[in-house]
């Protein structure tokens, strides 16, 4: 099946405030992304902005073309307001402290049950999709089917550090358990975190039904050197092989 490449540009949110200008400007990277072959564009706003700040969300909502997904925990007031007011195509929920560097871990979907399906419904009663992000743990799967979320991502941090380590069959068995489990529990499967031109075919290959992969860090910082048209659509060439 294919599976589409959302490219998530807060990186380009990092350097731009870096000196507090418009340069680049994300808006335009955003459009430019779609046009060089992204099929999403993804932006993680934390409550500090020290990268895509709610401005930008609302700035890159009407230029989208392909699929808007917007990251975020859902346990700020600020960001379900943002997330509401935007309406994008997907909202994948992250359990994030607010200082947090980046996410690194799924959700407990058993203990945070009753919140999350106060949060899922609302946003479904919106009209947006819903994913969670998950470990690849067969108990937060089963959780996540009864809390009626659309989709799972799979949280690949753990994946690319054993794939780095040379361990790539380890590093991706349990992930193929956790998507077959996932598809028949009916769940959408989406993943990311980490993911790069290295590892990504791999994952591919072995991870059955998987509808979208998320990519910041390493594709932004591919783009440095291999120009911005040319990763994205190296990226891409990456997710043409079948499972
Ligand atoms: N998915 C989630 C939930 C994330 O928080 C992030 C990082 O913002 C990503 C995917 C993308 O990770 P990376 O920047 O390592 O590609």
């Amino acid at each position: 099946m294919h599976t589409r490449l959302s490219v998530n540009i807060n990186k380009i949110a990092t350097l731009r405030n870096a000196r507090g200008g418009n340069n680049p400007n994300v808006v335009k990277a955003a459009i430019d992304a779609q046009l060089f072959g992204a099929e999403g564009i993804t932006v993680h706003p934390r409550p500090d902005e020290r990268h895509i700040t709610y401005k930008d969300v609302h700035e890159i909502k009407p230029i989208i073309q392909t699929e808007f997904n917007i990251e975020g925990n859902p346990s700020e007031k600020k960001f379900m307001d943002l997330v509401l007011s935007v309406k994008p195509h997907q909202v994948t929920l992250v359990p994030d402290v607010s200082l947090q560097l980046t996410s690194d871990h799924g959700w407990d979907t058993l203990k945070h049950k009753d919140f999350l399906i106060d949060v899922i419904t609302t946003f479904k009663k919106a009209g947006i999709r819903v994913s969670i992000f998950v470990d690849p743990d067969l108990k937060m799967i089963e959780g996540a089917a009864k809390i009626n979320t659309d989709r799972i991502e799979l949280y690949t941090e753990g994946y690319a550090r054993l794939y780095a380590a040379g361990k790539k069959e380890k590093a991706i068995q349990p992930y193929v358990i956790a998507a077959k489990l996932a598809h028949q529990l009916g769940l959408g499967i989406n993943a990311g975190h980490d993911l790069d031109l290295q590892n990504l075919q791999y994952l591919k290959q072995h991870i059955p039904f998987l509808d979208e992969v998320s990519i910041g860090h390493a594709l932004i910082c591919d783009a440095l050197y291999l120009g911005f048209e040319n990763t994205i659509q190296l990226y891409k060439r990456q997710l043409q092989i079948s499972e």
